[in-house]
């Protein structure tokens, strides 16, 4: 019986991972939902799944949950510029505990982008060449939900960004996650790197009229400079340097930084991506236009 685990589980592609792998016919006693807070994990124990506690930033934690683990997913943590260090305590945890395939979910490109956000990515790769660990590698491209988890913001303010006539690849996260969830149970993956990004492309001005079309509201686009918007996500919430690095992701897009032409996402799903304009109209339908 092989014993798969997924750290960071009890985040959202965390948890859609989990249920793609009981989806795929996993046993959830052959699962190990690695995660820093298990209180948060009780509906997935519930299920019978393995819940065990793994904070990136407390190496005998890890450690402890990746023993008698074959293959294990490491789900970069949303410490966005501050993960390089703690994710190289998994990869070592991984090490000590000899997994047999550790997959790494890292950015689109990560080779060529010039984006702040993939620097952790690339130092996290980094440490997996050192290893002797059979790695593949899940550059993950832009998630649908980047755009339509703040849609009731977007019909209030518009969607603002730095991104010019720039065109994103993009996906759901639930996408994402089956991917992870066939490399994990299938064969032939070790030494791979997928690229992995949407089939469907989009501007900010298209995506502005997939909103409007679903809302049946005005929504138009309006592109400052990167500095003005990280002024914006400041003021909205956003801490530094995370409002710097969102600010320049969108910049990263407008250079065309998250699209590929790989086809590596549709190809290990056997399908089709999903197209965004599905994704849109579950977010209007959820926002009560
Ligand atoms: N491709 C994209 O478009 C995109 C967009 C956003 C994020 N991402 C990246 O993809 C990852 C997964 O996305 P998501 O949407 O699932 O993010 P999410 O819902 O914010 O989940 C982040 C997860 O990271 C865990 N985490 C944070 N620090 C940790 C630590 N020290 N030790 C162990 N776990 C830790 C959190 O644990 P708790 O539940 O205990 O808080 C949470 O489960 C993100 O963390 C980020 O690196 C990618």
């Amino acid at each position: 019986m092989t014993t798969i685990a997924v750290t960071a589980a009890t985040g959202q592609l965390g948890r859609l991972v989990v249920a793609a792998l009981l989806d795929r016919g996993v046993e959830p006693g052959s699962i190990v939902a690695a995660v820093r807070t298990p209180e948060k994990a009780a509906d997935l124990a519930a299920l019978g799944v393995d819940v065990r506690e793994a904070d990136y930033t407390r190496p005998d934690t890890l450690v402890a949950a990746l023993q008698g683990v074959d293959r294990v997913l490491v789900i970069s943590s949303d410490q966005i510029g501050d993960r390089a260090a703690s994710q190289a305590n998994v990869v070592a945890a991984a090490e000590q505990a000899g997994v047999a395939l550790l997959a790494y979910t890292s950015i689109l490109n990560a080779d060529s982008t010039a984006m702040l956000l993939a620097a952790d990515h690339r130092a996290t790769e980094a440490r997996l060449r050192e290893s002797d660990l059979p790695v593949v590698l899940l550059r993950n491209g832009w998630y649908t939900e980047n755009y339509t988890g703040q849609l009731a913001t977007t019909l209030e303010h518009g969607l603002v960004g730095a991104s010019g006539d720039g065109r994103v690849q993009v996906a759901p996260r639930k996408d994402f996650a089956e991917a992870a969830a066939i490399v994990l149970t299938g064969d032939g993956h070790e030494g791979r790197t997928y690229e992995l990004a949407g089939d469907d492309e989009l501007s900010m001005p298209e995506l502005a009229t997939l909103f409007a079309d679903a809302t049946g509201r005005e929504v138009a686009y309006q592109d400052v400079p990167v500095p003005v918007l990280a002024e914006i996500l400041a003021g909205a919430g956003l801490p530094a340097p995370l409002n710097e690095i969102l600010a320049d992701s969108s910049a990263g897009v407008g250079r065309g930084e998250l699209q590929n032409g790989s086809g590596d996402l549709a190809r290990l799903l056997g399908r089709p991506t999903t197209p965004a304009v599905d994704t849109v109209r579950e977010a209007a339908a959820a926002v009560a236009v």
